[in-house]
């Protein structure tokens, strides 16, 4: 399908996190996409640089999921999921658990990382309120990002993503950003300085607030949209330490690291540190249909459903879309790519390929202040030009037509191929990559 700019000024449209005047001057459409590739509007073909928002580890259009989604169409297409279910779910459940760290077998579906985000506040507040106890605050850190609905913005350590949406939940406290200006360049990006003592942040609020008024703690094991933040050395375990000591539940928000983007199934087997509660979307279903999930451990699951009296709803919560079949089909198909082509084994061994290619090819240019790779994901961070975000926006758009389609958050171009991608795509993200920043430097 091709854009009909003769009949649609896209002045309709009011685009999520865009700059929609820019945007609709100079538009910039997909109409097609296949494997590794996008088509634009006017013909052009780009390689996807960030799996869309880390989306699609396994290739756009990828034709199981595509069968899948179809016969699930054909079969129904709808099923209300409070008091009634269909198998899709039940099946994507028990795949979904088979991956997560043990023991945590139970899984909540939502339709998008927001929710799982707000939905993992919500199964903290129920678990705390089963156990009898009152917990008023949560823990988030500068620079987070957990989504776009009022609980994650009340958790968001972004500053445009919160400073002007004032109904916020109150209590929240915010552990100290783990991103040392100092330390640039560092190969595998885990700082060896100061993990212990930036978690520590959570014992001092231990201290002052009381542990035992702390709900839970949540964290972005690497801190994606602000630019891949690795934790140093140290940092999660200790963590999880002061959790244990004032039984203060461990969130990690997944929704990017989740489903092999670091070569481990989740960030909590890459670190080996348990979290009570993982959040995910995304890479669920290939990007293809709109899917989050929240998965729990046994004994949090346990606890909230043996509360209450049998024969009554046990959790006053759920969306109308939990647990969609096409959302299902897709995520089911998915969880099979995922062991048929062995995509986090094929992560895990483009690892150091990516970051040698990302170092060797960009480390130096005048215009990088910074590269932080993060398994299959890197951020590459410009140094500003006229004021923060401004080189970054333009950039994205050069990119473009170039022929490489990269995500940028401010001056962070956020680097995530494919899980499918074979070494000459990265060098292709790699070398289009840099010589948009070579005609930038030269013409301005
Ligand atoms: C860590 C994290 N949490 C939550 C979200 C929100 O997900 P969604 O945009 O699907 O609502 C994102 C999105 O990038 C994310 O990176």
């Amino acid at each position: 399908m091709a854009y009909d700019a003769a009949n649609n000024s896209l002045e309709a449209h009011w685009m999520p996190f865009s700059d929609n005047r820019g945007f609709k001057e100079d538009p910039r459409l997909v109409v097609r996409a296949e494997g590794v590739h996008l088509y634009d509007h006017r013909g052009g073909k780009l390689i996807d640089g960030s799996s869309g928002l880390f989306c699609s580890p396994a290739g756009h259009c990828h034709p199981k999921i595509a069968e899948a989604v179809a016969k699930q169409m054909t079969e129904y297409t709808y099923v209300m999921p409070f008091q009634a279910g269909h198998p899709g779910s039940f099946a994507l459940a028990e795949k979904v658990a088979r991956m997560l760290p043990e023991p945590m077998n139970h899984v909540f579906f939502t339709n998008s990382g927001s929710e799982s985000v707000d939905t993992a506040m919500k199964i903290v507040m129920a678990y705390w309120n089963a156990r009898g106890e009152t917990r008023p605050r949560f823990v988030s850190r500068e620079r987070a990002y957990h989504g776009v609905n009022i609980g994650g913005v009340s958790l968001s350590g972004m500053v445009k993503n919160r400073d002007i949406f004032h109904a916020t939940v109150p209590g929240v406290m915010m552990l100290r950003h783990t991103y040392d200006p100092n330390e640039t360049f560092i190969p595998g990006g885990h700082s060896e300085h100061r993990g212990v003592e930036l978690a520590n942040d959570l014992e001092r609020m231990a201290q002052t607030y009381g542990g035992q008024n702390i709900a839970a703690v949540f964290v972005e094991p690497v801190a994606g949209s602000t630019g891949a933040l690795t934790p140093p050395k140290g940092y999660l375990q200790r963590l999880r330490e002061i959790c244990d000591q004032y039984g203060i539940l461990l969130v990690f928000d997944e929704v990017i690291t989740g489903f092999g983007r670091l070569g481990a199934p989740f960030a909590a087997q890459r670190y080996e540190v348990e979290p009570d509660i993982i959040t995910m979307a995304k890479a669920l279903t290939n990007g293809s249909i709109p899917m989050g999930a929240v998965g729990v451990k046994d004994e949090i699951y346990e606890t909230v459903v043996g509360s209450s009296r049998r024969g009554l709803t046990e959790f006053f919560h759920g969306y109308t879309y939990s647990g969609h079949p096409a959302a299902c089909a897709a995520g089911n198909a998915m969880m099979d790519i995922i062991v048929e082509e062995d995509l986090f084994a094929r992560a895990q061994a483009l690892i150091p390929y990516w970051e040698e290619a990302l170092m060797g090819g960009l480390k130096g240019h005048e215009l990088v202040r910074d590269i932080r790779v993060a398994g299959l994901m890197a951020a590459v961070e410009v140094h500003p030009e006229g004021g923060p975000g401004l080189r970054g926006t333009e950039l994205q758009k050069r990119m473009f037509w170039n022929g490489l389609s990269v995500k940028f958050t401010g001056d962070n171009a956020i680097l995530a191929p494919q899980f499918i991608a074979e070494r000459a795509h990265i060098d292709e993200i790699v070398e289009k990559f840099r010589l948009t920043l070579d005609q930038m430097r030269d013409n301005g």
